[in-house]
């Protein structure tokens, strides 16, 4: 028997990067995408203003029978979480913060990280309180890098213009002998931007891929799930699962752009236009 399927969402492609990583460990679940991309960015917008835009689309998910939610938008994560599990207590709620902060925190040999993502995530202070949580001795420096988002939705993930970009941004962070080794790119739409920032880092810098630490909390999440409530399942999946595609404008762009986040070619005609 069919189980209901994971329900992801993120402002626009970005949460791609974590549904990739999903797909590929978990190939056999069922999938529900919703990327808001009519109210993109959702990352120079206020707290509360996105608070309301991850309830309606956490509402739409639900309504569509989903077993869990993944908050795949780093901006959403920061200001929604709680208000989210208030408004849906019997659902399962993952965000990416706090494994992005632990895997940050293990990775970090001088205790000295860097956090890169929206203006959203970095002025609510998210990952620097997950982060002074974990270890009230780290120093964590921040940048809001907006452009990227703009950058990724723009397919723009390589080449001298994001490569400048990314110096802009990250040149002031790493530019002394006192600068962080560690690097968490805190944003989903980050990570189709890794090549080019990795290329401006000094040797040596570990980064933090916050789809990948979020993925890895879904599957540590969903391990328990299964063994505390199917102790008979599961058995290796041979069959892919099915993913449908939601998105609340321009099925065109987000087939054309999504397509590269995930890796693989995305039509149009499979993407559902919603109204939130
Ligand atoms: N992908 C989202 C995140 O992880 C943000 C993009 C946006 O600004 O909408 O924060």
């Amino acid at each position: 028997m069919n189980r209901p399927p994971i329900g992801v969402f993120d402002s626009g492609v970005g949460g791609l990067t974590v549904l990739r990583a999903l797909r590929a460990a978990m190939p056999a679940e069922d999938f529900i995408y919703l990327g808001d991309t009519a109210r993109l960015p959702y990352g120079t917008k206020s707290a509360e203003t996105v608070v309301r835009y991850s309830l309606q689309c956490a509402a739409h998910l639900v309504a569509r029978g989903i077993r869990c939610l993944v908050v795949a938008c780093n901006t959403a994560s920061a200001s929604s979480l709680d208000a989210l599990r208030l408004r849906f207590p019997h659902l399962t709620v993952i965000g990416g913060i706090e494994a992005g902060a632990q895997a940050a925190v293990a990775a970090s040999v001088s205790q000295r990280i860097a956090v890169i993502a929206t203006e959203g995530t970095i002025n609510g202070g998210a990952y620097q309180n997950a982060i002074q949580r974990l270890n009230a001795a780290s120093r964590v420096t921040t940048a809001a890098c907006s452009l990227f988002v703009a950058m990724a939705e723009e397919g723009w993930t390589s080449g001298p213009i994001a490569e400048a970009v990314a110096r802009r941004y990250l040149q002031p962070i790493f530019n002394d002998d006192q600068a962080p080794d560690t690097l968490v790119l805190g944003c989903t739409h980050f990570p189709v931007l890794a090549a080019s920032i990795r290329a401006v880092l000094p040797a040596g810098v570990k980064v933090v891929d916050s789809a990948m630490t979020t993925a890895a909390a879904v599957l540590k999440q969903l391990h328990v799930d299964v063994d505390t409530r199917s102790p008979d399942s599961p058995a290796i999946p041979v069959i892919r699962g099915a993913c449908t595609w939601l998105a609340t404008d321009d099925a065109a762009r987000f087939a054309r752009v999504g397509g590269t986040f995930l890796g693989e070619t995305l039509s149009a005609d499979s993407i559902e236009i919603i109204d939130l």
